[in-house]
């Protein structure tokens, strides 16, 4: 049984002030949903200035606080970065490792992503892989190559016990930030060849196990439909996680799902 894992990207977006707010306000609007966090995980990728802050007004209530990018090494001469030792001594949890924001503006390229998930795994945080096709690949048919390409090179040399531990989200780049989604059905092929994917180096037993999430303008009106979809396990949400209204209709993507029974 895969869990529904629901993650906010906040991007580059908030002052700490908000973000107190926000956080204070999810908690208590959550419970007042009748969400029970036991059946799904949440998590919240933030800047690394609102880490502290969150920890904080989440102690004991089950929502993850998460980074949207790490090094790979522990420590060193690396002016600027933060290192996954700094995120686990935080109590930081799950890290969104090679978003395409990062591949396209800051060139990370999917050798680190590989180097990044085997040092989150160490320190005991979640890595969540970014793969997905430009616009040009899915109009010209390439795109499942683009994607397993990606794939294969950002899990080069990762464990089966290492996998187990990744999440992998299936983010097209055309549908981030531009209102336009994949329909579910694509979004469900796609998740579907990422568990191919997998099965292919780890074997089905491992691949069934894997958590896949869609990202790409998820929104309180497609949350039921996408989280209705064979081999979609999540969602990884930017603009729409920024209203917590929105977000926490996300997460209660299905009260019959996610809610309390008592
Ligand atoms: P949007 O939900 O704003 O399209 O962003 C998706 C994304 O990049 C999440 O990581």
């Amino acid at each position: 049984m895969r869990k529904p894992f629901i993650v906010a990207n906040w991007k580059m977006n908030m002052l700490v002030e908000d973000s107190v707010q926000y956080g204070e306000d999810l908690v208590e609007k959550l419970k007042r949903e009748n969400v029970d966090l036991k059946k799904v995980d949440v998590a919240i990728c933030v800047p690394y200035i609102h880490m502290a802050a969150l920890k904080v007004i989440f102690v004991l209530r089950n929502i993850c606080v998460g980074a949207q990018n790490m090094h790979y090494e522990q420590s060193g001469a690396y002016t600027g970065e933060i290192s996954p030792a700094m995120l686990s001594d935080m109590g930081i949890e799950c890290c969104i490792i090679g978003h395409s924001e990062r591949r396209q503006h800051f060139n990370e390229t999917s050798e680190a992503c590989a180097k990044k998930i085997k040092a989150a795994v160490m320190g005991n945080i979640r890595p969540i892989l970014c793969v997905g096709e430009t616009l040009n690949e899915r109009e010209s048919g390439r795109y499942k190559d683009a994607v397993a390409d990606m794939l294969k090179t950002s899990l080069e040399n990762i464990t089966e016990a290492e996998i187990l531990k990744t999440v992998i989200a299936y983010e097209p780049l055309w549908a981030i930030g531009t209102g336009k989604t994949a329909t579910s059905k694509q979004a469900n092929e796609m998740a579907a060849f990422v568990r191919s994917v997998i099965a292919e180096k780890y074997g089905k037993d491992i691949a069934d196990q894997v958590i896949i999430q869609y990202g790409g303008s998820v929104k309180p009106d497609n949350i039921k439909e996408i989280m209705s979809m064979s081999d979609i396990d999540g969602v990884l949400v930017g603009g729409a996680s920024l209203k917590v209204d929105d977000f926490v209709k996300i997460v209660n993507f299905d009260p019959e799902i996610v809610g309390k029974t008592e």
